[in-house]
């Protein structure tokens, strides 16, 4: 991985402009990780199939999946999938792998649903570089955000699983963002072909 490039933006503004960059070029069936609340589903282009998994969707969701045509709410995790293999043209994380409860076993469901040549696409806050003040403050957040924040445990290495995934090709960027208390918070986003 190169250097990470300095961003002047917020990790929400960084996270808006790749939604705004990658998702609408996306096509075919597209399984969106941890859907959320159901952001990264209106960026999709209208031809796209929008599968929308989440565990516990809120009537947000719902809602969001009933007013557009060509979804469809999978009420599931990431790690036992309810596809078959080779399933999905693309898959999206969109800040899901700090959430899931064992990213090494989702990303290896992504893989198996995603067709040969498919491709995952990522925006992740990752761990701070060891020993960095930034890095204290995600352990001191760490026991809060696990709890009240969806699962979010934001000491993840999510670069390196991944890159151990099993992907044929990986191209992985990292960012810092500027965090709280104007630190640097790590971001990676980019993408991963089956
Ligand atoms: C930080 S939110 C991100 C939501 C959305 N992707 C976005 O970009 O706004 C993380 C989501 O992952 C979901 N999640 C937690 N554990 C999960 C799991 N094991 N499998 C799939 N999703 C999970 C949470 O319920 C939450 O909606």
């Amino acid at each position: 991985m190169s250097a990470p490039y300095r961003t002047s933006g917020t990790a929400p503004q960084e996270q808006a402009r790749w939604r705004r960059r990658t998702l609408g070029a996306l096509s075919g069936t597209v399984l969106d990780v941890g859907a959320g609340s159901g952001t990264s589903g209106r960026f999709l282009a209208p031809g796209a199939e929008w599968l929308a998994l989440e565990p516990a969707p809120s009537a947000r969701l719902v809602r969001a999946v009933e007013a557009r045509p060509r979804s469809r709410l999978l009420q599931s995790v990431a790690e036992e999938l309810p596809l078959t293999d080779g399933d999905v043209d693309a898959a999206v994380c969109s800040t899901a792998l700090c959430s899931v409860a064992d990213p090494d076993g989702a990303l290896a469901e992504i893989l198996r649903v995603l067709r040969p040549g498919g491709r995952l696409v990522f925006f992740e806050h990752v761990a701070a570089p060891a020993g960095s003040g930034a890095r204290l403050f995600q352990g001191l957040a760490a026991p809060f955000t696990r709890r009240f924040d969806r699962g979010c445990d934001p000491r993840r290495d999510t670069a390196s699983a991944i890159r151990r995934a099993g992907f044929s090709r990986v191209d992985l960027r990292a960012l810092r963002t500027a965090g709280v208390f104007g630190g640097l918070a790590p971001v990676i986003e980019g993408e991963a072909i089956r």
